[in-house]
């Protein structure tokens, strides 16, 4: 498959999995031609910028916090929901850099991260039958086959959702928000009173003092750049061709194509196939590149797919984001991690303990937090067995306080789960719950930096 000609369009020569069907073929080519004349949302310059830090991820010297939605939604579009967001990203990548001492590589799945995978492609309710719900770039989710018929205008306004999202997060990382000097600022309302609140409160005490000891003898923060702003990339699942075929521009500096939808893109676990249109599409493309790797993929498997996305073995080019649940994490990632690391492949490793751990309680699907925790406490040890380096976590998180999620601190019960159930798509982790699991993370990672340095690769 390598060796045939890749252009942004050859996927449409493979077969393909999770493809809304559109009725009107020829607005959507109309939509598409549109989207290309659009301005990119992100630069390659941006993306490699990106892929040279996730090459020190690699290398154990990073660690990666990718999280956001499941699904963006039209609805949900608003500047508080992005700052209630953003707000609570930066307080975990705060924890997570004290605890670790080492920098935090902040991907949101944000800004893009509208179209879903589904298990079956329609969904049936008192004898009517219904295209399912797909995204908001794709369809609504209201139970009418209008709603529910794919419609491609929809993809301008993620188009324009992803515009507007992107430029706030660009103000608030660059235009002073992000200013560690905030850090206290960031505490959310309901936060400040959570079961988290006074660690949170203790370590904002200790860069406020240590940003005094600064000053005191004689650095000012304010000329260190690496203080007031901060680097946040964007990622979504590579999922709507077509969308992304629309995007995709060649960089000037280099001549080579970029995804211009977004900073890093990840090819789910249910269009992985190797000779199938989604992995086409990403093997031309020179943006870092995630691979969610579930139970059903063979040692075998991810290795080809590693080489058919990675030939040139180019550190911070391939993420795998392994998801198998906390039962299932121990019997299938040693076997993963042995072949790829005999092989002298450079990845990085990260866990998204969420995708595995998704059960129906109380006719919601929900995800039980200690069922999330044990399954990163696992990849954690899974990798000190290998010798491998747990490189981040993968997470659906909001700035909300949502009741979406069972457990954590004030052990949020099955009954509550219809408080406040807002998700379009799976159950995330409400603001607490994602500082929780910072916090939960931290310990992890120091205790993995206080280990031993592993042996040098020859590689490296
Ligand atoms: C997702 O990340 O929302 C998702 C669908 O994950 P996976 O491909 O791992 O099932
Ligand atoms: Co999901």
């Amino acid at each position: 498959m390598t060796a045939s000609p890749w252009t942004p369009e050859s996927w449409r020569t493979k077969p393909i999995q999770q493809a809304p069907v559109y009725p009107d073929l020829a607005a959507l080519a109309d939509v598409e031609r549109t989207l290309a004349g659009y301005p990119p949302l992100v630069f390659a310059g941006e993306a490699r910028k990106l892929k040279r830090t996730l090459a020190k991820v690699a290398a154990g010297e990073a660690f990666l916090l990718q999280g956001g939605d499941c699904a963006e939604s039209f609805a949900e579009h608003s500047a508080d929901n992005i700052r209630d967001f953003f707000r609570v990203f930066l307080q975990m990548a705060v924890v997570l850099t004290f605890a670790a001492a080492m920098p935090v590589v902040k991907v949101g799945r944000i800004a893009g991260q509208f179209a879903k995978p589904r298990t079956n492609p329609t969904e049936k309710i008192g004898g009517v039958e219904l295209p399912i719900y797909r995204g908001d770039i794709v369809n609504d989710t209201d139970f009418t086959e209008k709603a529910r018929t794919p419609d491609p205008a929809r993809q301008i306004e993620a188009y324009r959702q992803s515009a507007a999202t992107l430029n706030l997060l660009r103000a608030f990382a660059w235009g002073g928000y992000a200013n560690l000097e905030n850090a206290h600022r960031w505490m959310l309302g309901f936060v400040k009173d959570s079961p988290q609140s006074g660690r949170y409160q203790e370590l904002a005490d200790r860069i406020t003092q240590t940003l005094a000891f600064m000053r005191a003898i004689g650095l000012d923060p304010e000329e260190h750049q690496e203080l007031s702003r901060t680097d946040f990339y964007t990622s979504h699942e590579a999922l709507l061709l077509g969308f992304e075929q629309a995007m995709t521009r060649v960089d000037s500096t280099s001549g080579d194509y970029y995804a211009t939808s977004g900073h890093m893109l990840w090819i789910g676990d249910r269009t992985r196939q190797f000779d199938h249109a989604h992995v086409e599409y990403c093997r031309g493309v020179k943006n870092p590149i995630g691979l969610k790797c579930g139970p059903s993929l063979k040692p075998d498997d991810l290795l080809r797919l590693v080489d058919a996305l990675n030939p040139e073995n180019e550190p911070g080019r391939m993420t795998l984001i392994t998801r198998f649940g906390s039962e299932k994490i121990g019997d299938h990632l040693p076997a993963l991690i042995r072949t790829v690391e005999r092989e002298g492949r450079t990845v990085v490793w990260i866990c998204d303990p969420m995708h595995g751990n998704t059960i129906t309680a109380n006719n919601y699907k929900t995800r039980p937090f200690e069922r999330i925790m044990d399954e990163i406490r696992n990849f954690f040890l899974v990798h000190q067995a290998e010798g491998s380096y747990a490189g981040g976590v993968h997470l659906e998180m909001t700035g909300k306080n949502v009741t979406e999620c069972t457990g954590g601190a004030r052990a949020i019960s099955e009954v509550e789960l219809s408080d406040r159930y807002h998700t379009h798509c799976d159950p995330r982790l409400n603001a607490e719950q994602a500082i929780e699991v910072a916090f939960l993370v931290a310990e992890l990672l120091k205790d993995e930096r206080g280990r031993p340095a592993r042996p040098a690769k020859a590689a490296e």
